[in-house]
């Protein structure tokens, strides 16, 4: 949902500002002197520009650079944001940064005026909600099935624990415990985690350093061996599920290991240290994994 709604407004920037920079080119080519534009008496400040004497003794050289970079790449990312491709979106969002800088160039040598001013806060959308477009993109787009793991569920002296919100913490879970043939479990939370309003309400847990009420497991903890924590990062601290699974099962784990997962390249070992405390134990190993819209960007292992 959050997809579709971003890429109607990314699209509708880019046709907006490519209808405005097409009308705009179209007048300066009509009228090179700038006069149907009412930019005639605009033309002077064009002078301190480099080539000023060949390009801008008039407005023809001003409109079909307007139509180049403004005009036409705008209903290119159009044509291909309405066709559902990812390029459409990338285009969006360089486009939005190609009117700032042409909005710069104004900044520099025109006085402060209103129209400049918009437009570059138009291409600051449109460079914002590209980018939103791009990372909702990459989230309904990142593939995980149970199915590719048929080797989990084999070993029942290890389980593999861990919590998920959009699914890249639950792919690395299932990697490990396929790599161990282990047990694994899902903790889950009646809280909302999910979307945008779920994103927040984690993140207030996050802040305050709170734990979130979870479901009871259908594992026995006390029946392992070994335990792996798989657990994304929120605000720079331990997610509140699994906080709540340290507090509530601290006494019964014998030996640990932690994965974590997050966006920053930090190694987080303070999150470690600060589980460790929770659970009153100290762990085995520590693998700490930055992963970013669902591809894994680099991975350290502590021993
Ligand atoms: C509420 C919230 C806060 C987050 N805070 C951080 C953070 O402080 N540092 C970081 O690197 N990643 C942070 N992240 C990103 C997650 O750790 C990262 O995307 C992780 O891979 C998510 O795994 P999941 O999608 O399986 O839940 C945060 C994510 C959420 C939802």
């Amino acid at each position: 949902m959050r997809y579709k709604i971003s890429k109607y407004i990314l699209t509708f920037l880019c046709l907006f500002i490519g209808i405005g920079a097409i009308y705009g080119s179209i007048c300066m080519l009509l009228d090179p002197t700038g006069k149907l534009l009412q930019m005639d008496s605009m033309l002077p400040y064009f002078q301190v520009l480099p080539l000023s004497k060949y390009l801008f003794q008039d407005y023809t050289f001003s409109g079909i650079a307007l139509l180049i970079v403004n005009g036409i790449t705008n209903f290119i990312a159009v044509y291909f944001l309405v066709k559902n491709e990812e390029r459409g979106i990338k285009l969006g969002m360089i486009f939005g940064i190609t009117l700032m800088l042409w909005i710069c160039i104004q900044f520099v040598i025109f006085p402060f005026n209103f129209l400049s001013t918009i437009f570059f806060i138009f291409g600051l959308l449109q460079l914002i909600m590209g980018y939103a477009t791009y990372v909702f993109y990459q989230q309904i787009h990142f593939e995980f099935s149970e199915n590719d793991y048929p080797d989990i569920d084999k070993d029942s002296n290890c389980l593999v624990v861990y919590f998920s919100r959009m699914g890249y913490t639950k792919k690395i879970a299932y990697q490990k415990a396929s790599e161990l043939k282990a047990d694994i479990v899902e903790i889950k939370t009646k809280e909302r985690t999910a979307n945008t309003v779920g994103f927040w309400w984690c993140g207030r847990f996050g802040m305050h350093h709170w734990p979130m009420p979870i479901d009871s497991l259908n594992k026995n903890i006390k029946e392992y061996s070994k335990i792996i924590i798989v657990s994304p990062i929120w605000v720079f601290s331990i997610a509140a599920p699994i906080r709540e699974f340290c507090i509530r099962y601290q006494d019964d784990i014998k030996c640990v290991e932690y994965i974590l997962t997050h966006h920053m390249k930090s190694d987080f070992i303070n999150v470690a240290n600060e589980m460790d405390q929770l659970l009153n134990i100290k762990r085995k190993k520590l693998t700490s994994i930055c992963i970013r819209l669902g591809k894994v960007k680099s991975k350290h292992l502590f021993e």
